[in-house]
Order: structure tokens, then sequence, then C-alpha cells
């Protein structure tokens, strides 16, 4: 690392708050009596799966998964594998997968086919941060937070190879290129 990358805040920790609030809002209109399986993706989701959960308070199962990640590249390498797969049946369930970003869709595309093949009752996802310009693999995002555009982001749990998880706002990565 030449320098020390900059970061500037692009969300602030009042903005994901009240965006997380809206969002729990629809889910809980739309699974309240469901006894959903929230499926988290680690590592990137752990925080807003948490703020989220919190809200939506009722009945719910909360399983994690575990793909591979770019490490310090930006880009996905395309070979996405599970690192750690999911432990109990999701057959006839109500599940809804909870990322942190959708980029060129290919992880989540990857994800969602593994879980589709476990055959669930319904199969939806909520994606704190979309970046549309990027898509390479179309993938539905039913319950989304906050459109960027082609921007690095870090922080509310988005890395940069393992740093600036720990931010309390979502911010962007800049001088690193
Ligand atoms: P995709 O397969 O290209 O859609 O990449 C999705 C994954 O890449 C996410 O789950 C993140 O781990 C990582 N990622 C993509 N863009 C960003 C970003 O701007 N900040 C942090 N991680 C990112
Ligand atoms: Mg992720």
């Amino acid at each position: 690392m030449s320098s020390q990358p900059k970061l500037r805040i692009l969300y602030t920790r009042a903005e994901i708050e009240a965006k997380v609030d809206k969002l729990a809002g629809k889910i809980r209109r739309d699974y309240l009596g469901k006894h959903p399986i929230l499926i988290c993706v680690l590592k990137g989701s752990f925080m807003f799966t948490a703020d989220l959960i919190r809200r939506l308070n009722f009945p719910l199962e909360i399983e994690f998964v575990q793909l591979s990640s770019y490490g310090r590249d930006r880009e996905s390498s395309g070979k996405i594998k599970v690192v750690q797969p999911l432990h109990s049946p999701i057959e006839g369930r109500d599940v809804l997968v909870i990322e942190d970003i959708v980029d060129t869709g290919t992880t989540i595309a990857f994800l969602l086919n593994y879980l589709r093949d476990k055959k669930p009752a319904s199969l939806k996802l909520c994606a704190l941060t979309d970046k549309p310009s990027r898509r390479k693999v179309p993938v539905t995002i039913d319950y989304l937070g906050f459109t960027v555009s082609d921007k690095f982001i870090v922080g509310y749990g988005l890395d940069w190879d393992e740093k600036f998880r720990y931010l309390p706002d979502i911010c962007v990565l800049e001088g690193e290129d």
C-alpha cells in the first residue's frame, strides 16, 4: 500500500438506521407469522443482519453461510466456493437471504442456486447495497437498502482486505487505485 487510503462517508449511521427501519417494516409485513429462516451471508452482512432482526422482532431462525471472498482484489474471481455450508435443512421453509452488497451478481446468483437446490418453499433476497452498473449476472433483489454508483465501499460490515468492517458508517474507499 503506497499511501493510507482515504475514507469519505457515503451513508451515515443515522441514514443506515432509517433505511434498516424501513426495510424491517416491509419484511415484517411480508413474513409475520411465517417463521422464516434468515440466512446471513458472512462476513459482510453480520452487522446489517443483527440490526435488521432486532427490528423484525417476530419468531424467526437465523443461519449463516460463508462464500469464498476476494482477498485483496476488488474484483470477483468468478470462482465461488462455499466455505461454510448451511447446516440446517431449509426444505419447505420460507428463506430470506441477507447480503451486504450485490456487485457483479456472481456471488449471490451462485448462493441462490445453491439454496434453491435445497427446495425452500420460498427464496427471497434482501441486500443492503446494490451496484447495478456492475452487474454481469441478473439478480432480483426483493428488499434493497441503497443503490450505489461504481465506488468501492467499506464499513458497516463491508471490508477491503478484512479492514474497515467495524466502521459504523458506510464509506467510500478513495486513493487506492
Ligand atoms: P459479486 O459476486 O461481484 O456480486 O460480489 C459480491 C461480493 O463482493 C460481496 O459480497 C462483497 O464481499 C464483495 N464486494 C463487492 N463490491 C464491494 C464493495 O464495494 N465493498 C466491499 N465489498 C464488495
Ligand atoms: Mg458478501
